[in-house]
């Protein structure tokens, strides 16, 4: 009898779970890298994949000025120059995402949001990309989603809480009853400053300050989830 008191209190304690798309529910985050890769060689600035971990979660803006860091610099470029630098690297990005279809969907990603909904958890997307609705339209699971935050909306990117907590509030729900699931290190600060639990998805050292790291989406599912809002 203790144990069905156990499960029933678990049950109600996780209520939503809300996402980050880019490298969580798809591995958009490898056409990220690719379109900023184009502008870093054409502007003749190093750039890789370790580099590339600081950009994941970060603003389109803040992603070009960290790539400036490491050639002349995040002044060397009029606002105006900035934003023409965002608008080529959106038009690259823009054209690797058309690719994406229904077969894109990380591991275990699909099985996780039938689980969430069967349960009759709410789910949440929280990603800072204004492509966002794009690919989850692409991904067909746009279904899924109770609410999918604006990123247009939101001022304060990653690591501020606001794109998590737009989604809390949303659901009316407290975020100790919610988790969230990110890959990248801002993203986890994000989720914490918003007073959730944190999955990290990723390397140990990228996810260092997660509640719960996962190597791989294929680990994910909702018993692992609801152990973290116990
Ligand atoms: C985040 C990505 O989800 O969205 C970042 O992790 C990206 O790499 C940011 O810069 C903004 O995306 P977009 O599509 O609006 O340029
Ligand atoms: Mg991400």
């Amino acid at each position: 009898m203790s144990v069905y008191y156990k499960n029933t209190e678990r049950n109600i304690m996780l209520q939503a779970v809300i996402f980050d798309l880019d490298g969580v529910i798809t591995d958009s985050a490898r056409y990220h890298f690719e379109a900023w890769r184009d502008i870093a060689s054409k502007l003749q600035i190093s750039f890789d994949e370790t580099y590339n971990e600081k950009l994941k979660g970060v603003s389109r803006l803040e992603s070009l000025n960290l790539i400036l860091d490491n050639g002349p610099g995040r002044d060397y470029f009029s606002k105006d120059e900035k934003e023409a630098l965002c608008t080529e690297k959106n038009e690259i990005y823009k054209e690797l995402i058309k690719q994406i279809t229904p077969d894109d969907l990380l591991p275990g990603i699909g099985n996780l949001l039938t689980e969430c909904k069967k349960a009759g958890l709410k789910i949440g997307l929280a990603s800072v990309s204004k492509n966002a609705p794009f690919i989850v339209e692409r991904l067909q699971v746009a279904d899924y989603f109770d609410h999918i935050a604006d990123a247009a909306k939101i001022t304060r990117s990653k690591p501020f809480p606001d794109i998590f907590s737009d989604c809390v509030e949303s659901f009316g729900l407290l975020p100790e009853n919610c988790v969230g699931v990110e890959d990248a290190k801002v993203g986890i600060e994000a989720i914490h400053a918003a007073g959730m639990k944190a999955v990290g998805v990723g390397s140990p050292d990228q996810m260092a300050d997660a509640d719960l790291i996962l190597s791989g989406t294929s680990e994910l599912n909702l018993q692992k989830l609801r152990s973290l809002a116990d």
